[in-house]
């Protein structure tokens, strides 16, 4: 109890921080979105359990329910993230209903559905694709139940159908991805032959990697993206796409791949191919997961734009928050950086996924 309390008190104070600092980026799928601006804010509902904890230390007389739907279990970032949301979950004494929806739409919205149906005190969703979600969250709304987009963000137009968006801004991550190889490039006289592996189609990161990458690239006309096509986020897929891309270009100077894991199994096309990844191939990719930077270390991708999974801490404060009846900023975008294989042997060590 005591220590639940404390624990209690560090979240109301971190809430406080985080909300200040960690907003300020015009971030991802929602960049026009008049809700991602760093001062705007969604006010919470009154709900019954806003009344029951009151004092929102989370330590009243009511157990916190939690309900999270995850996206799946497809890449290493994935299982990063699933830990860091159950791991939190335990530490804030949470009621945690989690479900997995195995990279399909339809099972999110069941999971959402029944979620309601159990009245828990809050949604969270890690939504696997950016449209289609309007009716189930109005249906939330209607309950009186407060939702959290965490990692991924949703394209619905009413901004009041969710309380945030907590994560990373997939246009920034593109866009950093893109600079660093029109650094690389600018003096070519060449044409630059890229592939690109996308991300499961329709999803805030495939489309917000690609946008932020195209557009930064197009400041140097002999960077061409030559053949572009979804790998899902998996290493199955990046090596069955990549054998493909293989097969029909004979000219492929560098891979853009939305994820690590789709980078890593291009990684084993490319040398069952007999090239070597990293010199024949220039690789770029984006999570910066342990297997990632160990590619990256031995050479092989080239650079790592960070994508952050440790998005537990902040869901377990802003739920609290919003259970509590308390303001929260409606865009907390999460702080990354970048990795040359350099600077990859250096970070590898403190990994912490
Ligand atoms: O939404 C985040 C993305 O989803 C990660 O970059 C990818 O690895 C995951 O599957």
């Amino acid at each position: 109890m005591k220590l639940k309390k404390r624990w209690g008190l560090a979240v109301t104070l971190a809430v406080m921080v985080s909300i200040v600092t960690a907003c300020g980026g015009n971030g991802g799928s929602n960049g026009n979105n008049s809700n991602n601006t760093a001062n705007a804010t969604n006010k919470p509902a009154e709900t019954a359990a806003a009344q029951e904890t009151a004092s929102g230390s989370g330590d009243g007389d009511k157990k916190i329910t939690l309900g999270f739907s995850q996206v799946g279990a497809e890449s290493g970032w994935r299982t990063a993230n699933t830990k860091s949301i159950q791991e939190s979950a335990k530490e804030a004494g949470f009621d945690l209903k989690f479900s997995d929806a195995q990279q399909k739409q339809e099972n999110q919205i069941k999971a959402i559905r029944s979620f309601i149906q159990q009245k828990v005190d809050v949604i969270a969703f890690s939504p696997v694709v950016e449209s289609g979600w309007d009716t189930v969250l109005k249906e939330a709304k209607d309950a009186g139940i407060p939702v959290i987009l965490t990692d991924r963000a949703v394209d619905s137009a009413d901004t009041s159908l969710y309380k945030t968006f907590i994560g990373s801004d997939f246009i920034e991550e593109g866009k950093k991805a893109g600079q660093w190889l029109v650094d690389q490039y600018k003096d070519t006289q060449e044409d630059v032959n890229i592939v690109e592996l996308q991300g499961t189609t329709g999803s805030a990161p495939a489309n917000d990697r690609k946008a932020g990458f195209q557009d930064t690239i197009a400041s140097n006309p002999k960077l061409k993206i030559i053949a572009s096509q979804t790998g899902d986020f998996t290493r199955a897929k990046g090596k069955e796409v990549m054998q493909a891309f293989l097969k029909a270009h004979k000219d492929i100077d560098v891979l853009y791949a939305h994820n690590d894991d789709m980078a890593l199994g291009a990684i084993q096309a490319i040398e069952a191919a007999g090239l070597v990844p990293g010199k024949d191939i220039i690789i770029i990719s984006v999570d910066a997961v342990k297997d990632g930077m160990q590619a990256a270390a031995d050479g092989k991708i080239n650079f790592i734009v960070e994508c952050n999974p440790l998005l537990g801490p902040q869901l377990m404060e802003a739920a609290q928050a919003v259970v509590a009846g308390k303001e929260i900023d409606a865009r907390i975008v999460t702080n990354e950086t970048t990795f040359t294989s350099e600077q990859a042997k250096e970070a590898l060590p403190s990994r912490q996924y």
